[in-house]
């Protein structure tokens, strides 16, 4: 019961268990699978960024190139487009017709250009130096980081700037120094190849950020539904298997039920039957031992009729009373060996752990007499006798009905020759008493043990007929089992079974 109830837990916990973990690896996937995801929106987000910054720079950078290779490019004077006072030129400023013209250089072009872009679509230009000419075009902390990095090798550099509203991609390229640069910018030393500078260009990201915010929003609530979807179906499945395995319980637990009430039933109907069966011995006990005394008398008188009246009567009358004699003879032995026979139950000695060479011992000393009579040669393996649990006085005389049953019905012919032997089979020994005697016909071997049950007539061989009934109870007393084998004329084995000591925690003699 324990046992199946601890079990029942365990076959409960381990769904359990692999429920939790299966749970646990979805949920990690999930969060991989979202972190990535949103990874790659951001990257993809910057990457077009790049881009745009990147066509607006080429852009302004052809523009630029375009004045460059005119060497300036002349526009009329006016309040919004003043002569460049950095701009030093021998032909700066023109009177042509009556008109004022002043020499636009490339990077006044795109400060007008810049703040044309500015008012229309929020985008602005920054052309910049790490040496300007024109202290306004002085680079910004990001600016100068971004040109020590052009000077080192970089392309491009991208950054997200500004809080909330505001929010601004940066896009900044080096600007190199052409052919057509040289003819402002050769005085101050720069040679074809060099950086000179870099233009930042920046742009309104906001609406951007919205896109890259609701596609984010996006991935993460199909990644919500994903996940409670699984996992959900995974509670379900856990469910199932955990409702399966309580309805099983609880069958379980029925069958269980079941059992205890049938083995109760069980138990009771043995106590019962042992209760009764205890009535029967007292009563067969009580019986044999009450008839004993008028059958001594009737024994007694008789033999005081015979003494008495010897010689005085007819030659009939004495065979009578010798009849009567014999009978009531027969009578008293038959009744001594009954009390015997319940004597195994009713006055058996406790148990505790016997040698079965000792009760042989026992045994043997009180056939000593008959053996030597006989002749009869005992081959007992006494080594190989074990020590059992049970009544020593009880064993001997089991041991000592069924060697004298061996040298009883010896054959004539031969010398007898009786072997005991024991060995193990689980929790008993098996011990055999095997002889070489007349045998026994097969259609017998149940019947040998049953009280007063005799093969032979009365005077071949003397006895009630008990012995063996008594070996059986003995046995069975001990919670063992009595058989016969045999074969007609050459011998006969008997054997029985008898629990081992050790099973019974005794503390064994000698040992
Ligand atoms: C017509 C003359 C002229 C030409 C051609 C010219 N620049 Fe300039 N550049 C100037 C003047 C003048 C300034 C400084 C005043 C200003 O910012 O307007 C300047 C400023 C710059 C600056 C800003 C940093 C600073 O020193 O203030 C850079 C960068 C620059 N030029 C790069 C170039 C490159 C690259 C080319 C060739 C594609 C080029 N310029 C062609 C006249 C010229």
């Amino acid at each position: 019961m324990e046992r199946s109830g601890s079990e029942g837990k365990n076959s409960r916990r381990k769904p359990r268990a692999v429920f939790l973990l299966t749970l646990l690896v979805w949920s990690l996937l999930t969060a991989l699978s979202a972190f990535t995801n949103y990874r790659q929106l951001e990257q993809n987000f910057f990457a077009l960024a790049r881009e745009r910054g990147q066509g607006l720079f080429d852009l302004m950078e052809i523009v630029r190139e375009w004045n460059s290779r005119h060497g300036g490019v002349y526009a009329l004077v006016s309040e919004r487009n003043p002569p460049n006072p950095y701009l030093h030129h021998s032909k700066r400023d023109l009177e042509a017709g009556g008109l004022h013209l002043t020499l636009i250089n490339p990077a006044y072009m795109m400060r007008q250009v810049s703040d044309i872009s500015d008012d229309q679509a929020g985008l602005s230009f920054h052309l910049t130096s790490l040496k300007p000419v024109r202290p306004e075009n002085a680079p910004d902390p990001w600016e100068i980081d971004s040109l020590h990095a052009f000077e080192r090798g970089e392309t491009s550099r991208l950054e997200l700037a500004g809080e909330a509203k505001e929010v601004n991609f940066r896009f900044m390229a080096p600007l190199k120094i052409t052919q057509a640069c040289l003819s402002c910018h050769v005085q101050q030393g720069y040679r074809l190849g060099d950086i000179r500078g870099g233009i930042s260009v920046t742009m309104p990201a906001g609406a951007t950020l919205a896109t890259l915010n609701s596609e984010i929003t996006r991935m993460f609530i199909m990644h919500g539904i994903a996940y409670l979807l699984i996992s959900g179906l995974l509670l379900l499945l856990y469910l199932r298997t955990q409702i399966h395995f309580s309805s099983q319980e609880a069958a379980t637990h029925m069958q269980e039920e079941l059992i205890l009430r049938r083995t109760q039933e069980l138990v009771e109907a043995n106590e019962a039957l042992g209760r009764s069966n205890a009535e029967l011995e007292q009563f067969a006990y009580a019986v044999s031992h009450d008839l004993q005394e008028p059958l001594r008398m009737v024994a007694s008188y008789v033999q005081l009729l015979a003494r008495r009246y010897s010689g005085k009567l007819d030659e009939d009358a004495n065979t009578f009373i010798d009849f009567a004699s014999d009978g009531a003879k027969r009578m008293q032995r038959m009744i001594t060996d009954l009390l015997d026979y319940s004597r195994v139950q009713t006055k058996g000695e406790p148990f505790g752990p016997v040698s079965l060479a000792e009760a042989l011992d026992l045994a043997l000393g009180n056939l000593d007499l008959v053996i030597s009579e006989t002749d009869s040669r005992i081959e007992a393996e006494r080594k190989g006798l074990p020590t059992v649990h049970g009544d020593k006085g009880q064993l001997a005389r089991l041991l000592q009905n069924l060697i004298g049953n061996a040298i009883k019905y010896r054959d004539e012919q031969r010398q007898p020759i009786i072997g005991i032997q024991a060995r193990r089979q689980g929790r008993f020994w098996i011990v055999s008493i095997a002889d070489n005697g007349i045998g026994i016909e097969p259609q017998h071997f149940e019947r040998i043990f049953r009280v007063f049950q005799r093969l032979h007539g009365q005077g071949r061989y003397e006895g009630s007929g008990i012995g063996l009934a008594i070996c059986k109870k003995i046995v069975e007393r001990h919670g063992g089992r009595i058989w016969v084998e045999s074969n007609p004329g050459k011998g006969t084995a008997f054997h029985f079974t008898l629990p081992g000591s050790e099973d019974f925690g005794s503390v064994q003699a000698g040992e």
